[in-house]
């Protein structure tokens, strides 16, 4: 009886990270969170709502569009969070991170902002009483706020907004000092699409964040949208070298808004895993990367994505088919992270943590396992042993075969 209440709760133990959801995987994976952007009129789809409500799976949620300046200061000096507050109650409730987006960006701006005619001052007063507002309506309750939204182009020059335009780069220190000063508790983000491919807008966003740094304005991260394309998405190596040009600065980085779209639907079965494939990239450089905190999709399901309205012919861009069905795109992710949740550096390091952790609230003895381990050559029971990029051990420790769980990783069963 007690043996196999032992046996039962280190398979239960050992189990849950190879097969668990994505936000457990990610937290045992050593990130912060696995999220998603949700929008309101999301909220009354029972089978979405279903997916999102597992905190296993989702463990961080951010406002699509509700907190948009166009949705909390329609009109001058007139701030209303009757829309803005739903996700992050929401989120509040279910006790789940919460990223909030976004305060400084030139879209989803409403006309009097973008069509105004400003002095420079005028343009800074009007900035820090947005922030000033909308933060203090938030204080305490976001991991972070995108202050600042795609400064940059897509050639990589300052972008021509109203905010370039009347205050050239001077914007990008006042909103962040702004920002400081009505919550100093929030990691304040530049947050952007495009910097993954390392190209004159990776170098211009380099140059943002050093413009705030020598204006002594505090900034804690750099957002990476991750808005991709399958088969045009970078390798995993090369997605972390971006990922480290970001923290050699000294900031955190993380993908808030990845999406993986096929250029035209519905995709061949080739294209979702070349996709699939792409996503572990992407996660797979997070893991990487020291000072990479999590992983943030932009919509659970192809249900509900701004891709098909945007990107025309294209779409399919998540991990969850529109019928709520997990895609081969979700196994990748699953097992990138499964791969590092489980341990892979040392190969017998979580058979030994599982027999000591369990031992401590046990007083039998020892299983055979122990004694084994040591003396056995492979890859001990559990342990990974194969998967695209995996360089470690691709034998087992007797009598353990090494298994295929998908294309990304293979384990000792
Ligand atoms: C999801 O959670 C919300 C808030 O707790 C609840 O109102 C809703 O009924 C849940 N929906 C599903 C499908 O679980
Ligand atoms: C600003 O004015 C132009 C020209 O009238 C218009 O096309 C544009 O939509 C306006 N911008 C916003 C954000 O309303």
């Amino acid at each position: 009886m007690v043996k196999s209440a032992y046996i039962a709760s280190l398979l239960a133990a050992c189990a849950t990270p190879a097969v668990g959801q994505l936000h457990q995987l990610a937290v045992n994976a050593g990130l912060k969170y696995f999220g998603t952007c949700l929008d309101n009129s999301h909220t009354s789809d029972a089978a979405l709502m279903a997916i999102i409500n597992n905190s296993a799976e989702v463990g961080q949620l951010v406002p699509e569009n509700g907190q948009k300046w166009a949705y909390v200061q329609p009109t001058q000096n007139s701030f209303t969070y009757t829309t803005a507050d739903v996700i992050p109650n929401l989120a509040t409730s279910k006790n789940l991170v919460l990223r909030c987006h976004t305060l400084t960006w030139h879209s989803q701006l409403p006309n009097w902002v973008a069509n105004g005619s400003w002095t420079k001052a005028q343009l800074q007063a009007v900035i820090e009483a947005h922030i000033a507002n909308v933060m203090a309506h938030y204080k305490g309750k976001c991991y972070a706020w995108d202050v600042v939204n795609e400064a940059a182009d897509d050639s990589g020059a300052w972008r021509d907004s109203v905010f370039y335009r009347v205050m050239g780069t001077d914007f990008l220190p006042i909103s962040f000092k702004a920002a400081k000063a009505a919550d100093a508790n929030t990691k304040l983000y530049y947050n952007d699409y495009n910097l993954e491919y390392n190209g004159a807008k990776t170098d211009r966003v380099v140059e943002a964040v050093n413009i705030i740094k020598a204006a002594g304005a505090p900034i804690d991260g750099v957002g990476l949208q991750g808005h991709l394309i399958v088969g045009s998405t970078p390798s995993r190596a090369n997605l972390a070298t971006v990922l480290r040009r970001f923290t050699a600065l000294g900031v955190e980085v993380a993908y808030t808004e990845l999406d993986i779209r096929h250029s035209s639907v519905p995709a061949s079965s080739s294209a979702l895993t070349t996709q699939a494939n792409d996503y572990a990239n992407v996660v797979g450089s997070c893991l990487d990367v020291t000072g990479c905190v999590g992983v943030t999709v932009w919509g659970m399901s192809d249900k509900y994505s701004w891709v098909p309205s945007t990107f025309s012919g294209a779409g399919e861009a998540l991990l969850y088919d529109s019928n709520m069905n997990k895609k081969a795109a979700w196994t990748a992710v699953s097992s990138v992270l499964a791969a590092k949740a489980t341990g892979t550096a040392k190969p017998s390091s979580t058979t030994t943590t599982l027999v000591t952790s369990t031992k401590a609230t046990s007083t039998t003895a020892a299983p055979a396992t122990t004694t084994t381990a040591s003396s056995s050559t492979g890859q001990a029971r559990w342990g990974q042993c194969g998967g695209i990029g995996w360089t470690g051990p691709t034998t087992c420790q007797s009598p353990y075969t090494c298994q295929k769980q998908n294309d990304w990783y293979s384990q000792c069963l």
